[in-house]
């Protein structure tokens, strides 16, 4: 495996969604088959959506233990669950409203109250309650998804923002000055402690970044602190994004 982990080219957005439909499906029968239960951490903004979509299609619906996924979310923005921008608005009007997920393993972000702090704090008691996990300890994801943005952000941990040193904490509210806006996101310990990461990258407007990201100096961008301690790292790239890669890697 790469330092950066496996790369996977997709010719167009439509087969990268079905890539990431079969991994997932892949994850979830395997998790399910050994443990019973698999717990995945949901990407925001629009590239994973056509994926969620085709999950609740015919051609997957059935292949998808839905009754024993627990779906979180990798972040959310510091806006009610109903509201245009909400990430897990976009899982449930792509995915969720078609799957039989129990209630109860839909564990979404509280992010309609007003304090920020209050609402990560009350996720990372839902991750600690749910995982059982110990304090010092970190939760392990079977799956996240993560997307990355055209300044190298992943989940909400954009460039020169603080949440990028945190340690301890799982979940931080964490200030995004460009944006004027505090995001709701898991942290580097908990991302990195996932038995898999999955980056799902579309669109031309990546490509200079990620050159950056995948053959540059490392650890300038958030996407590049993301490297699962015990746990695979998998790309998964549309070919336009992955356009400026080194030709042995498309
Ligand atoms: C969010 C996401 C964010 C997203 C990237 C890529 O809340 O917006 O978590 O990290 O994955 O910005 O977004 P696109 O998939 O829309 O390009």
């Amino acid at each position: 495996m790469a330092a950066q982990g496996d790369i996977r080219i997709c010719e167009d957005a439509a087969v990268l969604a079905q890539q990431t439909a079969d991994e997932f499906v892949r994850l979830a029968q395997e998790s399910v088959a050994a443990r019973g239960r698999f717990t995945v951490a949901l990407a925001g903004g629009s590239t994973p959506k056509a994926a969620y979509a085709l999950l609740v299609s015919a051609a997957y619906h059935d292949r998808v233990p839905w009754q024993q996924i627990d779906f979180f979310w990798g972040d959310e923005r510091h806006v009610p669950p109903d509201h245009a921008d909400s990430n897990y608005r976009m899982a449930r009007e792509a995915m969720l409203s078609e799957a039989p997920v129990p209630a109860a393993n839909i564990h979404r972000v509280m992010s309609e109250q007003a304090d920020a702090v209050a609402v990560a704090t009350q996720y990372e008691a839902e991750l600690r309650s749910f995982f059982k996990t110990p304090d010092g300890q970190f939760p392990r994801f079977d799956l996240v998804l993560l997307g990355m943005g055209p300044d190298g952000h992943t989940a909400s941990l954009f460039p020169g923002t603080a949440a990028l040193g945190e340690r301890q904490r799982l979940v931080v509210a964490n200030r995004v000055e460009k944006l004027d806006t505090y995001r709701i996101t898991l942290t580097l310990p908990v991302l990195n402690n996932a038995a898999c990461v999955m980056f799902l990258v579309t669109g031309e407007d990546k490509a200079q970044v990620l050159k950056e990201v995948l053959e540059g100096e490392p650890d300038r961008f958030p996407s590049q602190m993301v490297k699962p301690v015990n746990g695979r790292l998998l790309w998964v790239i549309e070919q336009r994004a992955a356009s400026l890669l080194h030709a042995n890697r498309q």
